[in-house]
C-alpha cells in the first residue's frame, strides 16, 4: 500500500516502519505523505489501538530530513516544508492511542524530531540522537526547538542544537529523552510489553491522560482547568463504571472504551 512504510498489525498494535535503508530512512516527500496518511488511519481504525512506530534496518530510525530534496525547494516553500512536517508532527502528538519510538540507530534532525512527536520513546543501545541542522546553516523546522527543550531543558536542548553533536543512548537515557535503552533484539519486545500493558488500561482514561499532559505545553490553555475538565469526562464513562466496579467485585477489568 505504501512505498516507503512498511506496517503491521499484530495483538491490536500498528508497527509502522519507515523502509529507506539505503538512505538511512530520512524523511522524503513520499515518506512524510505518506505518514501523514498513515496517522490519519489510525485516528480512524478501530484495530488499531497502539503505535509503534521505528526505523528499517540496523543502522538508523531516521537520519533526517532528505537533504538532496532540499535544493528543489524554492525560498518561499521553506515555511509551507516546515509547517507540513509540524502539522503531521502535531497529528502523532495528539494521536489519542498510544504512539511510542522504537528508536533503532541514528535518529538525528528530523528523526529525533519524529521520535520527540511520539508519547515517549526506547532505544536501541547502538542508537544516536542529534540536531545537526546547523551543520547545513539550519535550525530543526518540524518542532525540534520546541520539544528538544521541553523534554531536556534549555541549557542541554541549546548545546545540542548550537554544536550538532550526537548523543549515545546512555545519555540520551539519563537527559530523559528516552524512556529506557535495550539491546537492539529486544526493542520491539520491550516495546511492545509496555503497550500490553497500557492496552490493559481504560483506552478511555489513556486518551485523556495524553491530552491532560498535552495541554501542559499548549500556552493556550490552562493545564488545571482542562485536568478538571477531562477528569470529569473520565468520569461519565462505561470505562470508569467498569473499572471501579472490577475493583470492588475483586476481579479484573473488562474495558471497551466508552
Ligand atoms: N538525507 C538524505 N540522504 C541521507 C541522509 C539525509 N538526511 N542521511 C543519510 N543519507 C544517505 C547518504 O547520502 C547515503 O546515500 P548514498 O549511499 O546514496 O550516498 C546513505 O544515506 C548512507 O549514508 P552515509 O552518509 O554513507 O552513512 P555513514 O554511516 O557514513 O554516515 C550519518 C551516517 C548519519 C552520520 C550521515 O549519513 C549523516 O550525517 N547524515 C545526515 C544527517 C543530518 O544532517 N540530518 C539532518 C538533516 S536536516
Amino acid at each position: 500500500m505504501y512505498s516507503t512504510l512498511l506496517t503491521s498489525l499484530e495483538n491490536q498494535i500498528l508497527t509502522i516502519t519507515i523502509n529507506r535503508p539505503d538512505k538511512l530512512n530520512a524523511l522524503n516527500k513520499t515518506v512524510l505523505a505518506e505518514l501523514d496518511h498513515a496517522i490519519d488511519a489510525i485516528y480512524k481504525d478501530d484495530q488499531v489501538k497502539a503505535v509503534i512506530i521505528t526505523g528499517s534496518g540496523e543502522k538508523a530510525f531516521v537520519a533526517g530530513a532528505d537533504i538532496s530534496e532540499f535544493t528543489t525547494v524554492s525560498d518561499d516553500q521553506a515555511a509551507t516544508l516546515s509547517k507540513k512536517g509540524q502539522d503531521i508532527f502535531f497529528k502523532i502528538e495528539n494521536c489519542p492511542k498510544p504512539v511510542i519510538a522504537a528508536v533503532n540507530g541514528f535518529a538525528l534532525g528530523g528523526g529525533c524530531e519524529l521520535a520527540m512527536a511520539c508519547h515517549f520513546r526506547l532505544a536501541g543501545t547502538n542508537a544516536k540522537f542529534g540536531q545537526p541542522e546547523v551543520n547545513l546553516g539550519l535550525i530543526p523546522g518540524y518542532g525540534g526547538t520546541q520539544r528538544l527543550t521541553m523534554l531536556i531543558g534549555k541549557g542541554k536542548a541549546l548545546e545540542l542544537m548550537m554544536t550538532g553533536n550526537m548523543i549515545g543512548a546512555e545519555e540520551a537515557k539519563s537527559l530523559g529523552l528516552v524512556n529506557y535503552v535495550e539491546p537492539l533484539e529486544n526493542l520491539l519486545p520491550k516495546t511492545k510489553e509496555i503497550l500490553n500493558t497500557i492496552l490493559s488500561k481504560s483506552p478511555v482514561a489513556i486518551s485523556k491522560v495524553i491530552e491532560a499532559v498535552n495541554s501542559f505545553y499548549n500556552s493556550n490553555e490552562d493545564g488545571y482547568s482542562e485536568e478538571v475538565h477531562l477528569f470529569s469526562q473520565a468520569f461519565l464513562s462505561n470505562d470508569k463504571k467498569e473499572g471501579t466496579a472490577a475493583f470492588i467485585e475483586k476481579r479484573k477489568p473488562v474495558f471497551k472504551g466508552n
